[in-house]
């Protein structure tokens, strides 16, 4: 099988598992694990954060960062799209007792000005607007890329009105590595960054949450009460600084593929459109079938793609995905 449902069904190489095995480690809970002490401070000196925690899932980090930013009632502006909203399981709600302001915007990215429009005035009717989630890559607008000058605006507009500004970049270094833009922009726009090593980056397990200084202790906290808190961990951390140091540039392979995937896509049978191809996901919407259905006859053929909205199939390429595979979709849809 060819598996392109998404790029977490990577499996760590022989490299990477080497790394982990030769870890140096610790218990983390109460001492700090030498090995993940290193990777959260390299990953907040690259991205000129004050501090960097890690977490066993994009979630948690997400979570948590939600939790530490806000106070009970209040509201999370995102887009409808996005996954702190719609593939946490209700986790705002729940975790923060928070509600979610959803704005439209395109292939999932919101701007400063529909932001700005949306902040509720202090009235006690309203939920009190106290933080901006964006998300970069964008998973349901296909992969797609915020441009800094808009994350600089909406930076702008959190400034001016009290509001924190979080960044889901479960996949920002597929977004880094097409701009060609350097980490260390980044990290000053922001309160919090998650950013998640088992997608494109090819970790098994991992995810690291950069905020400033004075979130650092509720962080802490927070991570412990929701059973974050994990001991001999720098096997997993060894994981990530092997993917850090072995799997950044890579990711421009998987762009590549996912473009030529993208255009065969649009000349195959059943397929309407392509969304734009930015990074590593191609979103086809069909015509004549159903997702379900699609996906049989592609899977009979030795080919995994997901459902993604009631007439749209999503496929990711990564790591574990080369061009071989490559040729033997190709030829399949010709
Ligand atoms: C954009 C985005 N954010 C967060 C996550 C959550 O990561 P995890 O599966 O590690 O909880 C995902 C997972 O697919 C994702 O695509």
């Amino acid at each position: 099988m060819i598996d392109l449902r998404s790029d977490t069904i990577t499996k760590p190489t022989p490299g990477m598992l080497d790394a982990m095995m030769s870890a140096e480690v610790g218990d983390d809970v109460f001492d700090g694990d030498p090995t993940t002490s290193l990777l959260q401070n390299r990953l907040a000196e690259m991205f000129r954060m004050d501090k960097a925690l890690f977490f066993p899932s994009g979630t948690m980090a997400n979570q948590v960062a939600l939790r530490i930013q806000t106070n009970p009632q209040d509201e999370v502006i995102c887009h409808k799209h996005s996954h702190i909203y719609l593939y946490e399981g209700g986790g705002m709600a729940a975790n923060s007792q928070l509600s979610p302001k959803l704005l439209e915007g395109d292939r999932g990215r919101i701007t400063a000005e529909t932001v700005d429009a949306s902040i509720n005035s202090d009235d006690i009717h309203y939920p009190k607007s106290s933080l901006v989630g964006i998300e970069n890559t964008m998973n349901r607008g296909g992969g797609s890329i915020y441009s800094l000058e808009e994350i600089m605006k909406i930076r702008k507009v959190c400034d001016e009105n009290g509001l924190n500004l979080h960044m889901d970049g479960a996949r920002l270094f597929n977004a880094l590595v097409e701009t060609g833009e350097n980490p260390d922009e980044y990290g000053p726009l922001f309160d919090t960054i998650s950013i998640c090593f088992s997608k494109g980056l090819g970790a098994p397990i991992g995810s690291v949450l950069l905020m400033k200084r004075e979130l650092y202790p509720k962080a802490l906290r927070v991570r412990k009460m929701m059973g974050g808190g994990m001991r001999q961990v720098g096997y997993l951390a060894a994981a990530c600084l092997y993917a850090l140091d072995h799997h950044i540039d890579r990711l421009k392979e998987d762009h590549r593929r996912a473009r030529i995937l993208g255009e065969a896509l649009s000349k195959s049978q059943y397929v309407q459109n392509v969304l734009p191809v930015d990074t590593n996901i191609v979103i086809v919407e069909l015509n004549g079938i159903t997702p379900a259905d699609y996906l049989e006859t592609l899977a009979k053929k030795g080919v995994k793609a997901v459902a993604f909205g009631a007439n749209a199939v999503r496929f990711v390429t990564h790591l574990d995905f080369g061009d071989n595979d490559l040729e033997i979709i190709l030829t399949l849809l010709k």
